[in-house]
């Protein structure tokens, strides 16, 4: 490859031709990628539909440039290593040459399976080396990859599936997390009941648990792989045909289909995956993220295997069977790049420094954060007692709708602040933006984050609905990118993340819709009404706090309270569990019904000091009951 930066020199000149001469610049970038034939024009493109077109005309795909044009000279080279929830359970390592007949295998089995090209194929499962090779394989024959997280209950799969019409589910038996065996099939089951699209489903076995196989419809992978050659020629996808919907919160009740196409998605992980953590041939890198994510797609799958890469998937969490298990894995695998979320140093700082002190972490070359700002005292930790202040630790900010890290250090070339994401990439151009929507143009200020120019991973539509992209992401300020999150940009021009700026929580690095919360504990038979917000919480980032009100009647508080929960992890998964459940006799509503959410925020915060102008609420009062009851 060709395009990374080694030097802030050659930082700042990228960005300036990034911004001089977009087209030029990521010419020159694509063309360090195999095309099966060039595009017609680099872009085209308009923030007012939207419409985007990266490299348009030219034909492609992304699995070639993955793994076949690797062969030649990486087919012995580690391509996955893969490292199993359980420590005396063996690790795998698969070379390029593996993971292409695996990835070959796999697309064979689905193609017999009477899978086509742009067909919707939802994937639901843990993190075994099957869920790449899935991904891959999908990409391989055309098809559209939905991966869904497989901590997500029946009824998100069911409505992600209804949502985008899948026709196939890949999915496994049952997972393995922590000292948790957790049944995966049997909530698959359940969500098929409601979902006529599906036809048929492929299911790896990973712990030879008990499943139900219905007749016709479900398949064991290890059956299917039996008669498949490991050869499956590459389906030529045009550079804007779908690669993968991955579907993600908003502010609105349902969560949207965040659509990314082939050739702009591609381009842009392998530069940016080479460029932010600066990688060298040799290098281990390891995400600890799950695919099920954007960060995984990016960052565990494409990303570094555009590079030729060795890439780390776990299978565990990081406190099984102790709070150093990351560390123990960095040791045994040699990691030297290592990617990870505010959310876990914060929790693995609170198990103590003892469990990282008993490691050497000596191959570790550079630090990532992603998913949450981070504060200062957990990227101190971090880079202290992981990096041994000699790796450089960088704040990667970016979205499952830009496809890839937007604004962040280079590792070791750009400067680092704690605490702050720091300078775009190259090609990246925000800005911040007043109320008004009229462009702040000085440092030393804050405002609403937005990207003024296109960028080759960035959004193309939300899947059957591209209204809803238009209206989400481009209507708020005219001509414009939103990305939902305030920023603060200091002298130097870097920049601070501070946070949505929608109703939008960010709970360990995972976005929750209030709304999609709300909905949930509604369903409820008990509730009449609720409102969510989100708080500082030490560990997770931001928690969440229901207010709710019941219906009339006698409720045990403890039982009830279970209840709830109970009802939203059904509806959305335990990821979205409320911290906190106060029942309350009114919410604080405008005299036109809306919520006023700055109120609850405050008491959620626990700081009720100054709660503003009350006096426009329909019902005053309800202020003190809430204020009394506060948790
Ligand atoms: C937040 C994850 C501060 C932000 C890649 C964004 C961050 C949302 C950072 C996207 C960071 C992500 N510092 N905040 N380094 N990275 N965020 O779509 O609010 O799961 O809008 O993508 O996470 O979350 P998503």
């Amino acid at each position: 490859m060709n395009y990374r930066i080694t030097t802030f020199e050659e930082y700042e000149t990228a960005y300036k031709q990034s911004v001089d001469n977009p087209e030029g610049f990521w010419e020159a970038i694509a063309d360090n990628f195999t095309w099966q034939s060039r595009w017609n024009t680099v872009l085209e493109w308009n923030f007012t539909e939207p419409s985007i077109k990266w490299f348009d005309g030219g034909k492609l795909n992304i699995t070639e440039n993955c793994l076949d044009r690797h062969l030649a000279t990486r087919g012995n080279k580690i391509a996955l290593v893969w490292e199993p929830n359980d420590p005396k359970e063996l690790s795998i390592r698969y070379t390029y040459r593996e993971l292409y007949e695996n990835v070959c295998r796999m697309a064979n089995v689905l193609k017999n399976m009477g899978v086509k090209k742009g067909n919707r194929i939802c994937i639901y499962m843990p993190m075994i080396p099957e869920l790449t090779f899935a991904v891959l394989a999908c990409a391989r024959i055309g098809a559209v990859h939905s991966v869904v997280f497989a901590g997500f209950s029946a009824a998100s799969i069911a409505d992600r599936i209804n949502d985008s019409l899948c026709e196939y589910v890949l999915t496994s038996d049952a997972l393995s997390r922590g000292n948790k065996q957790i049944p995966v099939k049997a909530v698959v089951d359940e969500a098929l009941e409601t979902c006529p699209s599906v036809k048929k489903t492929l299911v790896v076995n990973r712990l030879n648990w008990p499943v139900h196989m219905a007749e016709g419809r479900d398949y064991w992978y290890h059956d299917e792989v039996q008669a498949v050659s490991g050869v499956c020629d590459a389906e030529v996808m045009d550079a804007e045909d779908m690669l993968f919907i991955l579907y993600t919160s908003g502010s609105t009740g349902k969560p949207k289909g965040v659509v990314h196409t082939c050739g702009g998605y591609m381009v842009y992980a392998g530069y940016s995956f080479a460029n932010v953590f600066q990688y060298n041939e040799s290098d281990v890198f390891w995400c600890t993220a799950d695919i099920g994510w954007v960060t995984g797609h990016t960052y565990i799958v494409y990303g570094p295997l555009l590079n030729g890469a060795t890439t780390v998937m776990f299978e565990g969490i990081p406190t099984y069977p102790d709070a150093g298990r990351f560390w123990q894995v960095i040791d045994k695998h040699s990691v030297n790049i290592f990617y990870t979320a505010p959310t876990a140093i914060r929790s693995l700082m609170a198990a103590g420094v003892d469990h990282v002190l008993a490691y050497s972490l000596h191959s570790i070359k550079a630090l990532g954060s992603v998913g949450e700002p981070i504060n200062e005292e957990a990227w101190q930790w971090y880079n202290i007692h992981v990096g041994k202040e000699r790796a450089p630790v960088i704040d990667t900010w970016w979205q499952t709708e830009t496809g890839g890290v937007m604004i962040s250090a280079l590792a070791g070339i750009t400067p680092l602040k704690p605490s702050f994401a720091g300078l775009p990439l190259p090609g990246i151009q925000p800005i911040l933006v007043d109320a008004n929507g009229e462009e702040i143009k000085e440092n030393g200020v804050e405002g609403y984050l937005c990207i003024k120019f296109p960028w080759p991973s960035m959004i193309r539509t939300t899947y059957g609905d591209h209204e809803r992209c238009r209206v989400n992401y481009f209507s708020t300020y005219k001509n414009l990118y939103f990305t939902g999150d305030g920023a603060r940009r200091d002298e130097d021009g870097h920049y601070r993340i501070i946070g949505r700026v929608d109703d939008v929580i960010n709970v360990s690095g995972h976005r929750f819709g209030t709304a999609e919360i709300e909905n949930a504990i509604n369903q409820n038979k008990k509730v009449v009404e609720s409102a969510v917000v989100g708080f500082p919480h030490d560990i997770k980032g931001q928690g969440i706090y229901a207010f709710v009100i019941l219906a009339e009647g006698e409720h045990d508080p403890k039982i009830i309270e279970a209840e709830i929960t109970e009802t939203v992890v059904e509806h959305i998964g335990r990821i979205a569990k409320p911290d906190k459940i106060q029942i309350v006799p009114g919410l604080p509503k405008t005299r036109s019904g809306k919520i006023m959410r700055r109120i609850l925020r405050k008491v959620a915060e626990g700081d009720v000091s100054n709660l503003g102008d009350t006096t426009t609420l329909l019902d005053p009062a309800v202020v003190d009951a809430i204020v009394e009851g506060m948790l």
